[in-house]
């Protein structure tokens, strides 16, 4: 494949801080190269501003592998950018032609204060987990794998629903800034499993409480959550969730 090199106007949202005006600055790049990921370019763009004395845009990243959640952005409307079941740090520059103009903002919800320019506090996402994203279990030698059986599609199901990574895309694109697929996804996980039966109902009932107490809204079937997820999460584990809720508040 040979490399080509594209020029872009960048349209980027700055914010100095949560409580400052933020605005979007016009930003021009030349010569990028297409095998580049999209936070590459940004690496790019930040050197120059860098040389140039002026602030460098910050953004969010980590493992730059697409397992780890932390990076994010709406690239022209789109969480995460373009590209389908991608996270941002994943996508690459061949996506875009050479005269684009790219809107990048941040991941914009209610539960998502800003706190520097494309970078938000999605902790309220690390509280859901807290209020029951776990199980409780004695320490000690490792169990036997095969000591409680389960079948391979209630397995399938399980792993298909924890490919979450807690990047808060779907939070992003949802008009009501619901967290429910984050949230049904994190208690689909466990409670599929035998693992996570003996806390079940306390479980469900404390995630969705502290799912509402972070000021993130319902569902309303828009699907917005769904399309841009970069790992794929299906809505089905949105109707699990309100089943466990169900379950756990009157029977
Ligand atoms: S459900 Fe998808 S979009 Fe939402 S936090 Fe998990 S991986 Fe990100
Ligand atoms: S930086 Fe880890 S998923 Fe993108």
């Amino acid at each position: 494949m040979t490399t080509t090199s594209i020029d872009l106007t960048l349209e980027i949202w700055r914010q100095k801080d949560s409580a400052a005006q933020g605005d979007f600055e016009t930003y021009g790049l030349k010569d990028i190269s297409t095998d580049m990921s999209f936070l590459e370019m940004l690496d790019v763009l930040n050197e120059d501003l860098t040389r140039k004395g002026l602030d460098p845009v910050a953004f969010d990243h980590d493992c730059r592998e697409g397992i780890c959640g932390m990076c994010g952005a709406v690239i022209n409307g789109l969480a995460h950018g373009p590209e389908p079941k991608t996270t941002l740090c994943q996508l690459h520059m061949r996506h875009f032609k050479s005269g684009d103009t790219l809107v990048i903002e941040p991941f914009r919800s209610r539960a998502f204060p800003i706190r520097r320019d494309l970078i938000t506090d999605r902790s309220s996402l690390d509280r859901i987990i807290q209020a029951g994203g776990y199980i409780s279990v004695n320490t000690g030698g490792t169990p036997d794998g095969n000591t409680i059986a389960v079948p391979s599609t209630t397995a399938e199901l399980a792993m298909d629903a924890a490919a979450c990574i807690g990047c808060g895309a779907c939070v992003a694109s949802c008009p009501n800034g619901a967290a429910m697929l984050f949230t049904g996804a994190k208690i689909s996980q466990l409670s599929l499993l035998p693992q996570g039966e003996p806390e079940r109902k306390e479980r469900a009932m404390a995630m969705v409480t502290a799912m509402d107490s972070e000021g993130f809204g319902n569902c309303s079937n828009e699907r917005e959550c769904e399309a841009v997820c970069p790992k794929g999460i299906s809505i089905r584990n949105i109707a699990r969730m309100n089943r466990e809720f169900v379950k756990a508040a009157f029977f």
